[in-house]
């Protein structure tokens, strides 16, 4: 039966959503997260698919944004320098004390949003709100981000809205560290991923976005290919990065086709697609693992994989690439659907 209960911990709400059809997710208010998901097998057996740390204080601070919607910037900036309307802004460096890194030490990953909730019977929405208003960066900027889960079908979009009182760089996605095997059975080397992009951002040896290349062997996922198959590969591994932490960018959308990434597991049968508005995808393959425990079990290198949908990071300090930097009052609006098929 599908079921909506709402967990008040300190001052942050845990909402948890199961749909009759084989999801089940917990979203939660600080950081307007994915907490827990859940969804069947090919076996019809419902386990966890996506890393949540054992413990909360983990959930909420760790550096690893577990689940977490990231703002007002994803990615890195390189040495938390950029130029908004010709003038310059200097931020945190919270990332090795060399670069800015998702919005920051003070991005909306560490906030406690306001929610509303409205049902009918195709679907309900979790409305996020929160207003971040002006420091590093130029304009309050208010945000609404809304996860809309089916009752139909096994999936959900997370819709983001923003808007700001002066030209800002917007750059929103959600960085939750999906597992298909169920559970954590496996690392996600045997996982399968299809990316519908010719082309990927080459990094600096600081994990900056540099140029634009076509995708070469290591880095073509236009057929289904084994994340683990190039992953050792010397040109990724012995990289600073050890593993894939690139920015792909999608073939032209068309009007019936927004799919731009899908991952399979062999084992459970379990298959996610990701469909978006965005222009590109960073993947990162859990390269450096965050020091928490899951389960009792400290997390593995490669245990996992963010499909973080999202404008190119760093983009505001490239030429001939979309900057997102959104006019004052213009509204931004990008949505991410995640479809679960087993
Ligand atoms: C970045 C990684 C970073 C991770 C956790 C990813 O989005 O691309 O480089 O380590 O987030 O902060």
């Amino acid at each position: 039966m599908k079921s909506i209960n709402i967990k008040k911990i300190d001052d942050v709400s845990f909402i948890s959503i199961v749909n009759n059809k084989g999801l089940s997710i917990v979203l939660s208010t600080f950081g307007a997260s994915i907490f827990q998901l859940e969804t069947i097998d090919h076996l019809n057996r419902l386990e966890s698919i996506v890393l949540t740390p054992d413990s909360l204080n983990d959930f909420y601070y760790s550096d690893a944004y577990f689940g977490k919607c990231v703002g007002r910037f994803s990615g890195r900036i390189n040495n938390g320098v950029c130029k908004i309307d010709g003038k310059q802004y200097v931020l945190d460096k919270n990332w090795n004390d060399m670069h800015s890194l998702h919005g920051g030490k003070d991005g909306i990953s560490f906030k406690n949003f306001d929610y509303e909730i409205k049902e009918n019977k195709e679907y309900v929405d979790v409305i996020f709100k929160y207003l971040e208003l002006e420091d590093l960066l130029p304009g309050d900027v208010n945000y609404k981000i809304t996860y809309r889960i089916s009752f139909l079908k096994n999936e959900f979009t997370i819709f983001f809205n923003a808007i700001s009182n002066k030209d800002t760089l917007i750059n929103l996605t959600n960085h939750a560290y999906f597992n298909l095997s169920g559970n954590i059975k496996k690392t996600i080397l045997d996982h399968k991923l299809k990316l519908n992009c010719d082309y990927y951002t080459d990094l600096d040896e600081t994990l900056i976005t540099k140029e634009i290349k076509p995708v070469d062997k290591i880095m073509d996922f236009r057929r289904f290919k084994k994340i683990g198959k190039d992953i050792f590969n010397p040109q990724i591994h012995d990289a600073a990065y050890k593993g894939y932490d690139h920015c792909f960018i999608r073939q032209n959308k068309s009007k019936n086709n927004d799919v731009i990434a899908i991952l399979k597991d062999p084992l459970s049968k379990r298959k996610l697609t990701v469909k978006t508005s965005y222009p590109s995808i960073v993947c990162y393959t859990c390269n450096y693992p965050a020091n928490i425990t899951i389960n009792g079990n400290k997390i593995n290198q490669h245990q996992s994989i963010c499909l973080e949908c999202q404008y190119i990071p760093n983009g505001i300090n490239m030429e001939n690439v979309n900057k997102a930097i959104f006019k004052a009052n213009e509204i931004y609006e990008e949505y991410i659907t995640y479809q679960f098929d087993n």
